[in-house]
């Protein structure tokens, strides 16, 4: 069996993709399936964690036995949703793919198809709700980002990865590189796990559940000697 070495933390996991309304029937979204968070939700649970997963869309992923569920449609509700649990946390870890920009205006109807040439989509920026659990964070609480970068090479997927790690002030940075048919929707995932410490290891290409293995037993090591290796 699993070791149970999650017992007594209360962990937050947000997953899927946020869609922003431009309409009643439209939105602005993005490809995530959720497939990443749920697993990293149900590893934990496995491993006697108490888990809340806050989730925004997703594809259809059967809901992780003995887990929180919370619904969040767009980047706002999520935030909500993720502050509120965060409060009482041990660990955050931020799978999420929240939308950067949201429609600045939501009309009441469905938008009209027009002869002339529609107007541009004005957008407002959302909140970043990762900088701020990091600006909120309580004393032990370990908060776990991830990136999706886009690059030509591994290189440039590390340096930007370095550099959000460093921007954003979390503890462990999980840097998946995107693009190609990689990481969004499909079963397998890979990347870098960078440590604030200055910490780096690939994680090799496998399934999504090995992918949240590796980063909980990170959590564990980082919080019980204070580094990941
Ligand atoms: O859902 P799957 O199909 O399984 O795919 C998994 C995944 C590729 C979506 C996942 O592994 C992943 O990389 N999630 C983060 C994607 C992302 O939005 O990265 P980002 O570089 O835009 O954001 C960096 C970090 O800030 C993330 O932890 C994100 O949750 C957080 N963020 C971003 C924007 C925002 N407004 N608020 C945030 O908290």
């Amino acid at each position: 069996g699993l070791p149970r070495d999650l017992e007594g933390l209360h962990v937050v996991v947000s997953a899927g993709g946020t869609r922003e309304p431009l309409d009643p029937v439209r939105y602005l979204g993005n490809r995530s399936s959720g497939k990443q968070g749920y697993a990293l939700a149900r590893v934990a649970a496995q491993r006697g964690a108490r888990v809340t997963l806050v989730a925004a869309h997703t594809v259809a992923i059967p809901d992780p036995a003995g887990v929180d569920l919370v619904h969040a449609g767009t980047a706002e509700e999520l935030r909500s949703g993720v502050l509120d649990a965060a409060a009482d946390a041990d660990v955050v870890v931020m799978a999420a793919a929240v939308a950067d920009f949201r429609p600045t205006q939501v009309t009441e109807h469905k938008i009209k198809k027009t002869d002339h040439d529609p107007d541009p989509v004005a957008l407002t920026r959302n909140p970043d709700i990762l900088a701020e659990l990091v600006a909120k964070r309580a004393a032990g609480q370990t908060i776990v980002g991830f990136a999706a970068e886009t690059g030509d090479a591994s290189g440039d997927v590390l340096t930007h990865g370095r550099a959000k790690l460093a921007r954003k002030g979390c503890d462990l940075l999980v840097v998946n590189a995107v693009g190609d048919g990689k990481a969004f929707e499909v079963e397998d995932n890979a990347g870098w796990l960078l440590a604030a410490d200055g910490a780096e290891r690939p994680i090799e290409l496998g399934s999504k559940a090995r992918l949240a293995t590796e980063v909980w037993d990170a959590v564990v090591a980082l919080r019980n000697h204070g580094a990941t290796s």
